[in-house]
């Protein structure tokens, strides 16, 4: 294979997971209930097939072969999530130590076969405990999840050097507060807003608290699913939507964290709309004290906006004029096999605003990759041969990789996943990874995308 795209030397190679997706033994171990445990126990028909978080990858049983695979196809480094309620049962009081031996275990052998471990601290699964008492509703909650941080950092801040508060806050809000995609289920703007502001005091404070142990060469950052927003149409009222969804998904995280406060026009918006969230004396001045070293970015999709003369959503009274979709239509690549719009060029873009508008802060793709429906039908002499998610992963390469030559600071790329893993409420409708998963069996097999990766991380380039 020739190189027509070479990478910075030392580039990021690997992928990504979470505690939830992979783990398994979601009750062994002396795991505590997460909201995901505990909403399946009560509604198993809202997961795709029936199939709950107990039914994943068994990562907490495998880890071993699992990084051993990770290593034949060229990792050197991988992200994963410590599972809060499995460290810290109940979300207070004692440690787990048959956790932080687990961890431990991850971390070490990670290490051993020259991986390095990204460690992310909170991916979508609030222990039970603390949702009964508020969630990111209760700024108690965000104290504890401050202690449960802090406590990561002194085990495991040894070894571990990039640390990640969150992985997409605005999921949770949207999931769990807007659209009834996540526990608890709440449908309410306001409190929605409080949850996304919450989320952000934490992320700041768990800085603070990174920041008090001066560990050597280590960052801390976050992970943001960021979405471009484009309008339709040149139509002033689709600008002006697509302005709005820009503020409310991307900025309303990204200022906070990168620049340590919040867009003014996103202010005002929430002060006409009287959702403005509670705030407590000294929140400002501790954002604009703690903001992160390292972005993460995770992109999938664009997302186009259209306005609309009538609510698309009842329930958000705040973006009462927006619309956005993912339908095709002429022009617009599709993966036709999930649904949704591939933009290669949406990577680039979101790059170069980093860049232009957030100081070339230091980032890395975190996430990017291409969920296939019933992909047992691509086998062929006994491997899922799949092609489209090789050229999936070319074209955003060779979007990053224009982004870097103009100047952007990204480090790396991470693919979710390195195996198919269980997907929120759409467990294994939609596979990921370049190793398939069987889910009654576990045995993984790799896909022809494993090979294609292991010659671009060997190559650094492609
Ligand atoms: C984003 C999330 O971080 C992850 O949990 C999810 O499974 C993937 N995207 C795929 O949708």
């Amino acid at each position: 294979m020739s190189v027509d795209y070479t990478f910075p030397e030392g580039f990021w190679w690997g992928s990504a997971t979470s505690a939830t997706q992979i783990e398994g033994a979601a009750s062994q171990g002396g795991k505590g209930q997460n909201i995901w445990d505990y909403w399946y126990a009560k509604e198993p028909n809202r997961f795709f097939e029936g199939v709950g978080p107990e039914t994943t990858s068994n990562f907490y049983y495998t880890y071993q072969e699992d990084i051993k695979r990770m290593k034949e196809i060229g990792h050197n480094t991988f992200r994963f999530s410590i599972s809060w309620s499995r460290l810290i049962p109940g979300g207070k009081g004692e440690i787990n130590q048959e956790a932080v031996q687990f961890y431990n275990r991850v971390i070490d052998e990670l290490m051993a076969h020259d991986i390095e471990p990204f460690v992310n601290l909170f991916h979508f699964d609030m222990p039970l405990e603390m949702q009964e008492i508020g969630g990111w509703e209760n700024r108690e909650v965000v104290d504890l999840f401050v202690e449960y941080a802090n406590t990561c950092f002194e085990l495991f801040g040894d070894r571990v050097k990039k640390w990640f508060t969150f992985n997409e806050p605005i999921v949770p809000v949207e999931g769990g507060y807007l659209y009834d995609f996540h526990y608890p289920n709440v449908v309410d703007a306001k409190r929605a807003i409080q949850v996304g502001y919450n989320t952000m005091i934490a992320n700041a404070k768990s800085i603070k608290a990174f920041r008090f142990h001066q560990f050597d060469e280590s960052q801390i950052g976050v992970i943001l699913n960021l979405t471009p927003s484009y309008p339709r149409s040149q139509n002033p009222a689709d600008l002006k939507a697509s302005q709005i969804a820009d503020l409310f998904f991307n900025r309303s995280f990204l200022d906070p964290a990168v620049l340590g406060k919040y867009p003014q026009e996103l202010i005002k918006l929430l002060e006409e709309h009287g959702h403005l969230p509670q705030t407590e004396e000294g929140d400002a001045v501790l954002m604009e004290a703690n903001t992160v070293d390292l972005l993460g970015v995770n992109y999938y999709q664009p997302r186009r906006v259209k306005a609309k003369d009538h609510l698309p959503n009842p329930y958000s009274p705040f973006m009462p004029d927006w619309f956005f979709d993912n339908y095709e239509m002429p022009g617009r690549k599709m993966n036709k096999y999930r649904g949704w719009e591939i933009y290669e060029k949406g990577i680039y873009d979101i790059m170069m605003n980093l860049k232009e508008n957030y100081g070339n802060i230091e980032s890395f793709v975190s996430e990017n990759g291409m969920g296939v429906q019933d992909e047992g039908r691509f086998i062929q002499d006994g491997i899922i041969e799949d092609d489209y998610r090789i050229e999936f992963i070319k074209g955003h390469l060779q979007w990053l990789h224009q982004a870097i030559e103009e100047g952007c600071n990204a480090k790396g790329y991470h693919l979710w996943s390195f195996m198919d893993n269980w997907s929120w409420m759409n467990a294994y409708k939609n596979r990921y990874g370049f190793f398939s998963v069987d889910i009654e069996t576990k045995e993984r097999k790799p896909k022809k995308s494993a090979y294609f990766i292991k010659q671009v991380a060997d190559k650094n380039g492609f």
